[in-house]
């Protein structure tokens, strides 16, 4: 018999990836389904997913041991949000009434509005206020059913104040339950005082800041943003060079806004994930599938931003390359943390059935952090983060769009949100 500390049980059905590799093509929307589902955890791992009825025969909970209800409801693994830009201050709402009356997301920046507003409020907080600001986002991730997040810098665009937003993370992160994963963005913008000397700053990255975040195991990935009113490719190129020598791995913010050639940087530097690519060339697309690189699509920044074009869901899919959904969650282009808003918006305008929309918010967003072997899929080993959905099967997430119906979120084994009563 298999023994376990938690068993939850009522699962009309559980639907999840499998394995620990990235889904690409027709396997991105092959899940294993079972309805009358059970699951059944030890510690911080899964130890049986099947039948309710198998469960009786498999599992014998522990004196002391947890039995939850699910009342009827579906179950995914927990949300792996591979893009936010979480340690940030102050929220831009003037800028974004600003837009609907017609202003757009580039002009604002080019007006040093942007980005760059949110970089004065960011350092004006102290590290503890920032510290607090990410923890009370995490929470509000979790109860959305995130398990594990990707949190970038980048609103500090100075030595000190990148590194604090890196060290808000890591206190925040301090027995949470979220999984937080770094990613250093110093390269987001040029800051002002830079303006009329970017080379000055370019070499700031690379020689100090760089080395320092590597140093202090700060982050795990450096990213950077190609754009006319950010960097150019071949900044880019020098910045995250500097950054794979130093042992961090590469993600891109990529063809945003225009085709800037840069998700054919990110193919050449063998990126973890190129973001965004909603003007991505058919050449820079074809050389992401060649180089195994990850498609991250963002379709609720793409829809803020009331963008003419759509997130290339199909393309990327068809080209073959892993396909990641994320929120972008950031108070400029995507101020949603809801993971189930990202899903719809995949769904709805980048095109992915909602069987490829869960493989890509789950085991190939953990593919693309380097935790596929860990979180993603609902299977005996990998980490117990398991959320409850109070829907009656997986398509009610997208077809009853614009409300998000977590009811359930265990994390590492133990339950830490809750939106009913369910313990029986
Ligand atoms: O991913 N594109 C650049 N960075 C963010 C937006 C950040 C902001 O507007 O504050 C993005 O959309
Ligand atoms: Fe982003």
């Amino acid at each position: 018999m298999i023994r376990a500390d938690l068993v939850l049980t009522g699962i009309s059905e559980l639907a999840t990836p499998t394995g620990s590799e990235a889904r690409i093509g027709a396997d991105l929307g092959r899940l294993n389904v079972i309805p009358d589902a059970a699951l059944a955890s030890e510690g911080d791992r899964i130890v049986f997913v099947g039948t309710e009825r198998d469960l009786a025969r498999a599992v014998e909970l522990k004196p002391g041991g947890v039995t939850l209800d699910a009342a009827g409801g579906t179950v995914l693994p927990g949300f792996v949000d591979a893009h936010t830009h979480l340690p940030f201050a102050g929220w831009r709402e003037q800028e974004f009434d600003e837009r609907l009356r017609g202003a757009t997301y580039s002009e604002i920046a080019a007006r040093g509005g942007g980005i760059l507003s949110t970089v004065k409020r960011t350092r004006a907080a102290t590290l503890d206020e920032l510290a607090e600001l990410v923890r009370e986002r995490l929470d509000g991730m979790v109860a959305l059913g995130t398990t594990t997040v990707e949190a970038k810098s980048g609103y500090g665009l100075s030595y000190t104040e990148e590194l604090k937003q890196l060290a808000a993370l890591r206190d925040a992160a301090v027995d949470h339950p979220m999984r937080v994963v770094s990613t250093f963005l110093g390269a987001h913008t040029i800051p002002v005082e830079y303006r009329e000397r970017r080379e000055e700053y370019v070499r700031l990255l690379i020689e100090r800041m760089i080395p320092e975040v590597a140093r202090q195991r700060l982050a795990t990935f450096a990213d950077a943003f190609v754009d006319a009113h950010a960097y150019s490719i071949d900044e880019a190129r020098r910045v995250l060079t500097a950054a794979k020598e130093h042992g961090l791995g590469v993600r891109l913010h990529a063809d945003q806004l225009a085709d800037d050639g840069a998700a054919l940087l990110a193919a050449e530097l063998g990126a973890a994930s190129a973001d965004h690519l909603e003007y991505a060339s058919p050449e820079g697309i074809e050389a992401l599938a060649r180089a195994g690189t990850c498609g991250v699509l963002l379709p609720a920044a793409t829809f803020f931003l009331m963008m003419d074009v759509k997130p290339p869901g199909r393309k990327l899919v068809d080209a073959g390359i892993p396909v990641v959904v994320a929120t972008d969650f950031n108070p400029g282009s995507c101020p949603t943390e809801s993971m189930s808003a990202a899903i719809w918006f995949a769904s709805l305008t980048a095109r992915l059935s909602v069987d490829e929309a869960i493989t890509a918010s789950t085991l190939n967003a953990a593919h693309s952090l380097g935790l596929g072997d860990q979180v993603g899929s609902l299977e005996a080993g990998k980490r117990a983060d398991v959320v409850v959905h109070d829907v009656p099967n997986r398509y009610h997430l997208v077809y009853r769009f614009g409300v998000p119906r977590v009811s359930m979120v265990i994390a590492g084994g133990e339950l830490v949100h809750q939106s009913r009563p369910a313990q029986v």
